[in-house]
């Protein structure tokens, strides 16, 4: 029996990956700012609403929904058309942390941690049914802790009930040294995959790419996929040999 899969949203890397995503699981995405991460899953969500029917969750911790939904739009994305239908809802964790007003319908409060977090996506997944989940992002949450078993621990427990909700989840995070391919040092293993997203100089320019480093539960490609932002979103313009 083959597994049920969930399809990524973007051109081309359905098709190194067996499909899709194994179906519930979660996955991480780093890289550096401006590698696109936030398309990336924003494409997931877009996609799978308007491709699949698959109802979508935005938590964003980074910026404000507004922004966001703008930042969409200039792909062509309507983001509030699905939230007015009840198909998307964006869950905003980035208002109040930094002192703003929101006038949100979903928003968390000061000072809120990972269990209430949990609780507000659960309510939000069940009431619209929603089989898709990004949280963006990680680094954002300011996990008060040093401790990298403690971070761990949180992080964890976070991926573990998100499992539990069933949804199939990305979540970003950032890189800051460069041997490190996250934030915390802890995110990769914990989660149940891995793509890294990354700008390389070639020559004057620089030249997007990404990689599946590691996805559990199925086969993939290890091949770096160059990829490019075009009008309506990223689509990777080389699909190398079959894997
Ligand atoms: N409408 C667009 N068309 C083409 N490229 C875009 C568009 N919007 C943003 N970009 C590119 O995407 C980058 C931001 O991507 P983003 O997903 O926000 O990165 P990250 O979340 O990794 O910081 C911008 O710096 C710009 O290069
Ligand atoms: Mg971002």
């Amino acid at each position: 029996m083959s597994m049920k899969r969930v399809k990524t949203g973007i051109e081309g890397l359905d098709e190194v990956m067996g499909g899709g995503y194994p179906a519930g699981t979660n996955i991480l995405v780093t890289g550096a700012s401006g590698t696109g991460k936030t398309i990336f899953c924003a494409q997931f969500l877009y996609r799978g609403l308007r491709d699949y029917n698959e109802k979508g969750i935005y938590v964003t911790l980074e910026e404000r929904p507004e922004d966001l939904r703008n930042e969409m739009l200039s792909l062509g994305w309507d983001f509030k058309k699905f939230e007015d239908e009840e198909r998307l809802v964006i869950i905003d964790a980035a208002s109040t942390r930094s002192g703003l007003h929101t006038r949100e319908k979903y928003t968390m409060p000061k000072g809120f941690d990972i269990d209430s977090l949990v609780t507000e996506i659960y309510r939000a997944t069940k009431r619209i049914q929603a089989t898709r989940l990004v949280i963006d992002s990680l680094p954002s949450l300011e996990l008060r802790v040093t401790d990298t078993g403690q971070i761990r621990g949180i992080i964890y427990r976070l991926s573990s009930l998100l499992l539990e909700i069933g949804v199939t989840s990305l979540l970003t995070t950032e890189s800051v040294r460069p041997n490190m391919i996250s934030r915390y040092g802890v995110e990769e293993f914990v989660c149940r995959g891995v793509i890294i997203m990354d700008l390389e100089e070639k020559g004057h320019d620089l030249k997007r790419t990404l990689r599946v480093r590691k996805m559990r539960g199925t086969k993939h490609t290890m091949r770096k996929l160059p990829f490019e932002i075009q009008q309506d979103g990223i689509v990777i313009y080389y699909h190398g040999e079959q894997y």
